[in-house]
């Protein structure tokens, strides 16, 4: 079963908690700048992951794409083949509530979706992702400490960017303050296999007033989050 078509590691090679994030150049990123002892274990289709210790715990860093399909592939695999039991996403996302601004960082407690991924389960309704309650308390708990702004709950994961006639602000009169790609199909994809996932996102643009970081807020932002990302990876 190992390697698989799409991830060269080798059985043992993984950590039992990844940190993924879309960009698998955040993940070098994030190796060569927190991890001791890195070793990568996969390029193939440039979708690098790594393996190193942070504060003397073993963890692994790696991309998954963007959209649900790429990251479902990838953490399918890393929970039903390579024993993966926690993952985190660090990601970005779009602002669709008023009171969510750029650089403010969001838990996604919940993830709704416009994709069907869901009906794969033959469930007759809908059944609704949800972040594992201890990492998301411990991640409150982690930007509570570091005085960074946050907001917890829903999140909108879409499968379209460039869309035609809808738009995801229909979203916020449920709540849901942003809106971002592959959270729905990262949560479903643990419930399924009984495992723990968690998605925190930083707001990279406000669809509400089009707004956008510029790319150094873009940096200074995804390393608060990946901060308290670490911190959760090491509990
Ligand atoms: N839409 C979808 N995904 C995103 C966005 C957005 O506006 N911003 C960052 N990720």
């Amino acid at each position: 079963m190992l390697p698989t078509a799409h991830n060269a590691a080798k059985e043992g090679e993984i950590a039992k908690t990844v940190l993924m994030a879309g960009d698998p150049l955040r993940a070098k990123f994030i190796a060569e700048n927190y991890l001791q002892d890195i070793h990568c274990y996969n390029s193939v289709r440039g979708m690098l992951g790594y393996t190193g210790l942070y504060k003397g715990k073993r963890i692994s860093v790696q991309g998954h794409g963007m959209g649900m399909p790429s990251l479902g592939i990838y953490t399918y695999e890393l929970y039903n083949f390579y024993n993966v039991e926690n993952i985190i996403r660090v990601g970005s996302a779009g602002a669709i509530k008023e009171d969510v601004k750029l650089m403010d960082i969001v838990f996604a407690m919940g993830a709704s979706t416009d994709s069907n991924y869901a009906n794969q389960y033959q469930l007759k309704g809908t059944f609704s992702p949800t972040a594992t309650y201890h990492l998301l308390e411990k991640a409150v708990a982690v930007a509570k400490e570091k005085n960074h702004k946050y907001h917890v709950g829903n999140v909108l994961t879409s499968d379209i960017f460039y869309g035609d006639s809808v738009s995801p602000l229909d979203w916020s009169k449920m709540g849901v303050l942003a809106v971002e790609m592959e959270a729905a199909a990262l949560y479903m994809n643990a419930a399924r296999a009984n495992k723990n996932a968690l998605c925190i996102l930083t707001i990279s643009d406000e669809v509400h007033s089009g707004r956008q970081l510029s790319s150094h807020d873009r940096q200074v932002s995804f390393t608060t989050m990946m901060e308290i990302a670490l911190e959760l990876a090491i509990e």
